[in-house]
């Protein structure tokens, strides 16, 4: 049995990814930051429909702990799967807020580099060893790194993202010497609890946001968590080193 490493599912876009992987019939590791019961929904969701989860808690802003986390990953691989590798990392777990260019501190700066590229980065360098030969990865940026989602407010958090954008060609570079794939997906404006639940909080953003969409609406989790799938998936096996938008047309 297949197995995957999904960062960030306690709710949103990871914890549609892990539903969607399990569904296709994969284990799936799935973790959360401060969000145990979203975390604890998903294992539910997961083994109502036959399929086998593991939630582990892990801050990806805290490199420190990466070693102790690759520990938890590998007593779950070989306690639920009696497996020593496992093949599918989603490198998904984030955060946005909104802060324009002149009001933008070195703290909030360092804290989307931390979460958002640094995480991502060193935390599949600590999983690697783990990762077998022909699997692979996806991280998820966003279009906010592309011209379709330049939107006033979010020059930091996607900076980050476009370094995730060029992070994901030099891993799929390098990997592919094991013959490991690696793509990234790049969200438009999806409902999930971002910005503090904001869509929850300002239903009347839904909306707006919806009509500078071609097809109508914003994302829906599932929109993108199954392309996350399908990317993982040997459908896709041979596309490497791509930056899939995922955004229904928005500002097409
Ligand atoms: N929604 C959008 O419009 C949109 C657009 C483009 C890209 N994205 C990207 O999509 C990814 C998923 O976000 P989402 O929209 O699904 O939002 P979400 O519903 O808020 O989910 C974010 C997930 O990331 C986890 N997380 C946040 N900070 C973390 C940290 N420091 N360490 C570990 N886990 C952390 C959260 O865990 P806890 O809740 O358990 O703390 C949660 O599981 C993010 O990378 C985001 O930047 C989203």
């Amino acid at each position: 049995m297949k197995v995957a490493v999904i960062t960030g599912a306690s709710s949103g876009i990871g914890r549609s990814a892990a539903v969607q992987i399990a569904r296709r019939g994969a284990g799936v590791i799935l973790t959360y930051s401060s969000n145990r019961p979203g975390a604890e929904e998903a294992v539910a969701e997961i083994e109502k429909s036959g399929g086998s989860a593991v939630a582990l808690r892990l801050d990806v802003g805290d490199t420190a702990a990466f070693p102790a986390f690759r520990d938890a990953v590998v007593d779950a691989l070989r306690d639920t799967w009696q497996r020593d590798t496992f093949d599918h990392l989603v490198n998904n777990a984030g955060f946005g807020q909104m802060a324009m260019f002149e009001d933008t501190t070195e703290e909030l700066f360092d804290t989307f580099t931390r979460v958002l590229l640094k995480g991502p980065y060193f935390l599949t360098q600590t999983l690697l060893p783990l990762i077998a030969d022909g699997g692979s990865v996806v991280n998820t940026t966003s279009n906010s790194a592309l011209v379709s989602g330049v939107e006033a407010g979010y020059s930091a958090y996607a900076t980050m993202k476009g370094g995730l954008t060029v992070l994901t060609r030099y891993m799929a570079k390098e990997f592919s010497a094991r013959g490991i794939r690696v793509n990234s997906v790049a969200p438009g404006t999806t409902r999930t609890r971002i910005g503090d639940d904001a869509f929850e909080k300002f239903p009347e953003l839904v909306t707006q946001l919806g009509s500078h969409h071609a097809l109508g609406r914003i994302g829906e989790p599932d929109d993108v968590g199954m392309v996350v799938a399908m990317l993982l998936s040997e459908e896709s096996r041979w596309i490497t080193a791509q930056n899939v938008e995922v955004a229904g047309g928005q500002n097409l």
